[in-house]
């Protein structure tokens, strides 16, 4: 899969690859996808089989489960990992909320970037601990 030759200095913007180095990050670009989304489109379904990982590159897309925004994601964020992890059904709706662009991996290529990037695991732990975190303290409605 061909990149534009600047989404590997995109991508070397944002935090989750800054551990990697620009041959690594130069590879894995043409690994990914980027996909282009309108204000209201669904980028993923809560219940849909997961087959993608989601890093937004521009824009803002909110975590929706029913009527409850969960979270509001930019640039540098990344989603659907869970469903990726557990090969379970989605856990929620992503929605762009405004024009949104992403750079979208498979369910194989992310598997095999976590495998062979701790660094890269790691960083998401660590959102991932922090959602947790931020979706306890958040009052129950
Ligand atoms: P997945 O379940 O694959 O698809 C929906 C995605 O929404 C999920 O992965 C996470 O990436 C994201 N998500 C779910 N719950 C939250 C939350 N509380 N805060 C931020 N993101 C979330």
């Amino acid at each position: 899969m061909s990149s534009p030759p600047d989404t590997a200095s995109m991508l070397g913007t944002v935090p989750f690859f800054s551990g990697l180095d620009a041959k690594k990050r130069k590879s894995l670009t043409s690994e990914g996808k980027e996909l282009a989304y309108k204000a209201g489109d669904f980028i993923v379904r809560e219940g849909a089989m997961g087959v993608g990982f989601y890093l937004i590159l521009d824009g803002k897309a909110e975590v929706r489960k029913g009527d409850r925004i969960l979270a509001t994601l930019g640039r540098g964020q990344f989603f659907g990992e869970m469903s990726l992890i557990d090969e379970l059904p989605r856990s929620a709706d992503v929605v762009a909320v405004s024009p949104t662009k992403c750079w979208a991996l498979t369910s194989w290529a992310f598997a095999g970037l976590v495998k062979t990037n701790p660094e890269m695991a790691l960083h998401m732990l660590k959102e991932m601990v922090k959602r947790i975190r931020a979706a306890q303290s958040s009052p129950t409605s």
